[in-house]
């Protein structure tokens, strides 16, 4: 158990975490701050801990975000040590940044805003270009279309939620859903027998698994080979559940039109068919402060009551 009350916790920051979580630590009894020694408690956004020599005055690590891949949790278990997460607390933000991801694709923007930057002239010319240039970016439309939603966690489920409003069909898989009595869906999310079936069905697919060791490089060549031709794929998870090199086959191949992914990529990064961002789908003000006050409300109460949520 950890010591209690009146002593002063001493809690090192590794990211910026949101104000609004940090001022929960009430100064007469919280010393906060990025280069504070023998801390109490860690708290972290995406800096990666895996290599870390972790002090061992630690007795609790806050993540502010659902994914805890870059924390040893196992390590940090075995010495009693607990690792609190903010399982949905940014879900809506993401889910907005798939739906952005999912328009940007199917309308081709990216090529098109390249197109047009590099139009010259005046206006009348730009036009004229514009006219003759345009017809190589028409779309598809998002309804009475499939999208495919490997992973019906918490952003899953909203996602699945937003796409069928826009008039989707939807299909869902998740690797760890294996009961139907747990399938408390929407009885209009399809349920896929397996991810070959939901390829099969979906012009769109987008990723929301954890990254585990049973995840890793989920969409690998044999997934790719069961692609739909152009199907356009989705990954705000984390990078390593695809193979980037299967990736680059399924483009070359004609089953990916296009790769969109929240993670930038040595590899793939240039490549035309590839829409890479900088880990955006939870930078979001409203996400920032709901991981970073429910994390923090964790660590408070396990600091002075050994209280336990999401461990
Ligand atoms: C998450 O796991 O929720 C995200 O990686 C959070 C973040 O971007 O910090």
């Amino acid at each position: 158990m950890p010591e209690r009350a009146h002593k002063i916790f001493r809690i090192l920051t590794l990211n910026q975490i949101s104000p609004l979580g940090l001022k929960l630590f009430s100064s007469s009894h919280y010393k906060v701050g990025s280069d504070t020694t023998e801390p109490d408690a860690i708290l972290v956004r995406s800096h990666n801990m895996l290599d870390m020599d972790i002090p061992p005055s630690v007795k609790a690590i806050g993540r502010a975000g659902a994914g805890t891949n870059n924390v040893p949790v196992s390590a940090m278990n075995l010495r009693g040590v607990p690792v609190f997460n903010a399982p949905g607390a940014n879900a809506n933000a993401v889910k907005e940044l798939v739906l952005a991801g999912l328009l940007i694709a199917s309308r081709n923007l990216i090529p098109a805003i390249h197109f047009t930057e590099k139009l010259e002239g005046d206006n009348e010319t730009l036009n004229r270009l514009s006219e003759n240039g345009k017809k190589q970016f028409a779309g598809i439309e998002l309804p009475r279309r499939t999208l495919g939603i490997i992973g019906l966690g918490a952003i899953g489920r909203l996602v699945a939620d937003a796409a069928l409003r826009l008039g989707m069909k939807v299909m869902g898989y998740d690797p760890n859903i294996t009961v139907d009595a747990a399938w408390n869906l929407s009885s209009e999310v399809k349920r896929a027998e397996s991810i070959e079936d939901l390829l099969r069905n979906s012009e769109f697919v987008t990723l929301h698994v954890p990254l585990l060791d049973s995840t890793r490089h989920l969409v690998n060549r044999q997934v790719v080979q069961s692609m739909r031709n152009s199907t356009i794929l989705l990954n705000f998870s984390r990078d390593g559940i695809v193979d980037e090199n299967a990736v680059l086959e399924g483009i070359e191949m004609g089953k990916i039109k296009y790769y969109v992914s929240d993670f930038p990529s040595e590899k793939l990064q240039h490549h035309a068919r590839v829409i890479t961002l900088p880990h955006l789908g939870a930078s979001t003000q409203e996400a920032e402060e709901n991981c970073a006050v429910m994390v923090t409300k964790q660590v408070i109460d396990y600091l002075e009551n050994g209280g336990i949520t999401n461990a």
